[in-house]
């Protein structure tokens, strides 16, 4: 695909100061992405669930430096508090996108950040928190070139999010997200997210999503050091085919509302996820003891009942509890009585599906 819809040749250089804040939910891949090749481009295509309650608030305060220098110059507040820990992201970030605003080195920024859920809950807060960023950046492109388009400017600032964490490029929309370019998608690409733009049955509607903070520690494998050992791993073809192939399936099953298929497709992508990972060399295991009694209890659960119960997982220990809205209220009455018991101090956060971000 043509780059040039993403560069920033001629703009108005007359912004001195100002702030502009935006809020960016997280998400959840139902196909999931592991695996990619240089420049954050994925090996295979993934749609994922835009959150609702699970985001990142992020204020961004631009200040016109008085002489240009040839470097960044920002600093980062998590909860008001000063996280110089939280640089070498940020400027690893902005050296990937500099060419395409070419304005970052020309402000000074104060970037104030905070998250609706727990810093340390083991989830990521990268695709809530870059997304964000990625949105504020756009905003002050958007004053210093006002002919952007509100579409170029979503596809951009997904472009830019991608650049950062690439399931970012997933939390700007909603209800449903696609990112990687598959043949019966139209407009699905591997720069950017799109809305997922065919029929969705009522079944999807309002789906929950309860999430069970089964280990709120720090990963011993983070995802960037995972999506690598995708190169070179013995099932790496098979999976990016399989991926592939189950995008078209969860076309039909979102278009039908077959729940009982979307349940398969959706646990069988959480565990070859986790499979890629005990498979890999080196291998790991991210998954902790409580995570196989909360699924085991899912699959009991739902045999008696017959309830559309199903989970996925992340690239962690925590697991994703989806079911439609109109079984919540049995569904719900389970999680608290059978499966909280396994979360980290009993801890678990109620989200649902999301249509992604907002400009505050
Ligand atoms: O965006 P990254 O590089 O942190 O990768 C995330 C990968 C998974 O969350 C495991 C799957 C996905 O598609 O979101």
């Amino acid at each position: 695909m043509d780059l040039s819809l993403f560069s920033l040749k001629n703009y108005q250089n007359n912004l001195s100061n100002g702030s502009v804040t935006w809020s960016s939910p997280s998400n959840i891949a139902l196909v999931k992405y592991w695996g990619k090749k240089e420049h954050q481009i994925p090996e295979n295509p993934s749609i994922s669930f835009t959150l609702d309650d699970c985001k990142t608030i992020t204020e961004l305060n631009y200040q016109r430096k008085e002489q240009v220098e040839d470097a960044f110059s920002f600093k980062v507040y998590l909860d008001e508090e000063f996280k110089p820990d939280f640089h070498p992201k940020i400027e690893t970030f902005f050296k990937r996108i500099e060419s395409y605003v070419p304005f970052l080195k020309e402000f000074h920024f104060t970037i104030k950040t905070k998250n609706t859920f727990p810093h340390s809950s083991g989830i990521a807060s990268s695709a809530s928190g870059m997304s964000a960023l990625a949105l504020c950046i756009m905003s002050i492109e958007k004053q210093l070139n006002p002919g952007l388009t509100d579409s170029d400017f979503i596809k951009k600032a997904s472009f830019l999010a991608r650049l950062g964490s690439g399931s970012a490029c997933r939390s700007l929309e909603g209800d449903l997200v696609v990112w990687g370019k598959h043949p019966e998608i139209e407009g699905s690409n591997d720069l950017f997210g799109v809305k997922y733009p065919y029929k969705v049955h009522d079944n999807f509607k309002n789906y929950q999503d309860t999430i069970l903070l089964v280990d709120k520690g720090e990963k011993q494998v983070s995802s960037t050091v995972g999506h690598n050992l995708m190169h070179g791993h013995p099932f790496a073809k098979q999976r990016f085919e399989q991926a592939v192939d189950n995008i078209s399936k969860i076309k039909n099953i979102l278009e039908t509302g077959d729940l009982e298929a979307f349940i398969a497709l959706v646990e069988s992508e959480a565990l070859t996820l986790h499979a890629m990972m005990m498979t890999s060399m080196p291998y790991f295991i991210l998954m902790k003891p409580n995570t196989l009694e909360i699924i085991n209890k899912i699959w009991r659960f739902r045999q008696e009942t017959g309830l559309p119960i199903s989970f996925t997982l992340d690239a962690g220990a925590n697991v994703h509890v989806l079911y439609p809205e109109k079984d919540a209220k049995q569904i719900y009455e389970f999680i608290k009585t059978e499966l909280v018991a396994f979360c980290q101090n009993g801890h678990y956060i109620c989200d649902k599906i999301g249509f992604g971000a907002k400009q505050l």
